[in-house]
């Protein structure tokens, strides 16, 4: 089987410098390496253009031409691959989900948002104007008409939130609204995430998977190298089980690790954590 690795080292939409060096990070911790040791061909096509934000100047709010930009770049040529080839994408703020989504999308796909945030405001509920609050919003119809006519990709009821632990009041309005299935870490507590990914799988039941893994879902103390840290997120031994649950199913058919940022990362661990878990969400087992 074969694999393609694509970066987008976009930091622009996010609140914070750094995440632009998370795809070399994720590289320098042998990422591709350990999916050859899978039994993977792997080929790396590089990094997708993106403008660095030294060269434009800071407005509140947005970068939201170049941000589109890069996404639509990312969005061609994920969309151009053969069907059989299965994208892993590194981030990267995780506004790139625009074009990941909407590039894999090939008629309904289920998405797996597996995140501290529900990345579903607008520019009228975001309260930080940060792209990378968005992404799901515009991949569901939602949003600025410069995104969601280039990414709307999926219907609400095909996307499924977990490990959520911080939501923007209109934010959370939106996702009532729209009726997305999201499981925050109290759910996680309560019922575990072995029940939570089987549920997640029935529910999706029949459609082809695109898992987006945004590194702040897991606990601060694991992965500190994140721009926006909440509390109270993922075990190791949780964000493994997750991952090796849906890799059973034989339904992932693309992947994004966004978020990792090396500039605020103890020694790179955040960037080698999300190696470990892309690995067992593409099958790698203790036994
Ligand atoms: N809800 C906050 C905002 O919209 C935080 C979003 C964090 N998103 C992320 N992809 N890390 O600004
Ligand atoms: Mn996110
Ligand atoms: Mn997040």
């Amino acid at each position: 089987e074969r694999i393609a690795v694509i970066g987008v080292p976009m930091d622009l939409g996010a609140g914070r410098r750094g995440v632009d060096m998370g795809p070399s990070a994720l590289r320098y911790a042998r990422l591709l390496e350990e999916l050859e040791a899978l039994g993977y061909e792997v080929e790396d096509l590089g990094d997708v253009p993106v403008s660095p934000a030294e060269v434009l100047r800071r407005q509140k709010g947005d970068y939201l031409e170049q941000v589109r930009q890069a996404a639509l770049a990312l969005k061609e040529r994920l969309a151009a691959l053969p069907q059989e080839v299965l994208p892993v994408v590194l981030g990267g703020d995780h506004s790139l989900a625009m074009g990941s989504v909407s590039g894999v999308a090939r008629g309904r796909v289920g998405v797996v948002w597996v995140d501290a945030h529900g990345d579903f405001n607008t520019l009228e509920t975001s309260p930080s104007g940060n792209i990378h609050g968005m992404p799901l919003a515009v991949l569901c119809g939602l949003g600025h008409p410069r995104l969601t006519e280039a990414f709307r990709a999926v219907e609400p009821e095909d996307v499924v939130l977990i490990g959520v632990r911080s939501l923007d009041p209109g934010e959370k309005r939106l996702l009532r609204e729209a009726g997305v299935s999201i499981y925050t870490m109290h759910q996680v507590d309560r019922l575990g995430v072995a029940r939570i990914a089987e549920e997640v799988l029935e529910r999706l039941e029949g459609l082809p998977l695109h898992v987006s893994l945004d590194a702040d879902v897991l606990d601060p103390a694991l992965a500190p190298g994140v721009g926006t840290p909440v509390p109270g997120g993922l075990t190791y031994r949780e964000a493994h089980l997750l991952m090796e649950i849906l890799a059973q199913s034989g339904r992932v058919r693309s992947l994004d690790l966004v978020e990792v940022n090396p500039v605020l990362d103890e020694r790179n661990r955040t960037a080698e954590m999300m190696v470990g878990l892309a690995s067992s969400l593409l099958g790698k087992r203790i036994l």
